[in-house]
């Protein structure tokens, strides 16, 4: 019997798969195995051979079992081992910038604008995309008659049949979410709001949806010197210049009474834009002294309070900083355009930091 305990023993401590280890098991305890015959032929002998036959073998089952327990999970933990070994990360490895993704030159503008615009005490404000035709229109001071109506391209939502209420529009300007601001917040008020803009038009620098940041501050003595000052402040800090000259044109916006429409002096040496000097003017918003009907609707007393609007196009700023040629690309979800123009996900803008690198 210790030649059978020998065998199997070294058998099972030399196995080197869970197959092995099987194949060990069936030929000694299998139902046919080695031992198991063996205990079979307690029967046949007598009572005195059989109490001495009988525990030795039990015992020696036993063992066998348990070294093949033993071996299986030393097996499992080796074969754990290898794999942890095998599938090991060095963590510590730097990432691949070429596959890192990018912030779209929008994001990265309207982020500049916010930080500059914080640092002068405005906050942000938010509106529906879905405007009612109420606060798209009616409430900045254009009735339905309106021409700027047909003018600005919009896109109605559909009603029901038989429903004659007024449809929602996209809205077609960031205008409505001064009503909205001021509604919520009453005076005196400072915000921007930058957002997502919709008409019905589509050519090199059209595309039906587009980015506008609107501007509203509300005070008891707030002039046009205020909004100009602003203006340049903003001019200066976004295009990273020192020196801007701005000029107001005269214009004309229901909303605003008087309006301006403000160009940035610049140039175009060999086709790139500078902006500061030369000979050139820039169209960059639409401004003014927030018309007396458009405080009322945002339930703020014109005779006591009074300030300034902007409109401004955020993608248009950020074709003329960042040198984009084609206003449509920015919205074709091109990797290679992303690579391109698009800014390190870690950057973001501070005036302290820096705005673009
Ligand atoms: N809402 C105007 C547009 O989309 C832009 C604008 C002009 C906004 C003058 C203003 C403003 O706040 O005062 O064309």
């Amino acid at each position: 019997m210790s030649d059978l305990r020998e065998k199997y023993l070294t058998a099972i401590a030399g196995a080197e798969d869970e197959a092995a280890l099987e194949a060990l098991r069936v030929q000694a305890v299998g139902k046919k195995g080695e031992i198991s015959l063996r205990m079979r032929e307690l029967g046949k002998m007598s009572p005195e051979e059989r109490q001495e036959a009988g525990p030795r073998l039990n015992a020696l089952k036993d063992e066998i079992n348990s070294a093949l327990a033993a071996r299986k999970a030393a097996l499992a933990d080796a074969a754990l081992d290898e794999r942890l070994r095998g599938e090991w990360l060095d963590v510590t490895l730097p990432g691949r910038p070429r596959r890192a993704g990018t912030i779209h030159p929008v994001s990265q503008v309207t982020e500049e604008v916010t930080a500059i615009f914080a640092d002068m005490g405005f906050a942000v404000a938010e509106g529906p995309q879905v405007e009612s035709d109420w606060y798209n229109f009616d409430a900045l001071n254009i009735p339905s008659h309106h021409p700027a109506r047909a003018e600005m391209d919009t896109f109605y939502m559909h009603r029901a049949e038989g429903d004659d209420r007024p449809p929602h529009v996209l809205r077609t300007h960031t205008s409505p979410v001064q009503i909205r601001a001021m509604q919520a917040q009453g005076a005196p008020i400072r915000v921007i709001a930058p957002g997502r803009v919709y008409r019905a038009d589509y050519d090199q620098t059209h595309t039906p949806m587009f980015h506008q940041v609107e501007g509203l501050a509300i005070d008891r003595d707030i002039s046009m010197a205020n909004l100009k000052w602003v203006l340049e402040e903003f001019v200066k800090a976004f295009f990273e210049v020192d020196h801007v000259d701005l000029r107001f044109r005269a214009s004309h916006f229901p909303f605003t009474e008087p309006s301006a429409e403000v160009d940035i002096r610049c140039s175009w040496e060999g086709g790139t834009l500078k902006v500061g000097e030369g000979d050139d003017w820039l169209e960059i918003l639409g401004s003014g002294m927030v018309h007396p009907k458009v405080l009322e609707a945002g339930h703020i007393d014109p005779t006591e309070w009074q300030g300034f609007a902007f409109g401004m196009g955020i993608d248009r700023i950020a074709m003329l900083k960042y040198g984009i040629p084609d206003l449509r690309a920015f919205f074709d979800s091109d990797l290679r355009w992303l690579r391109h123009y698009g800014f390190a996900a870690l950057d973001v803008p501070t005036l302290h930091g820096g705005l673009s690198r």
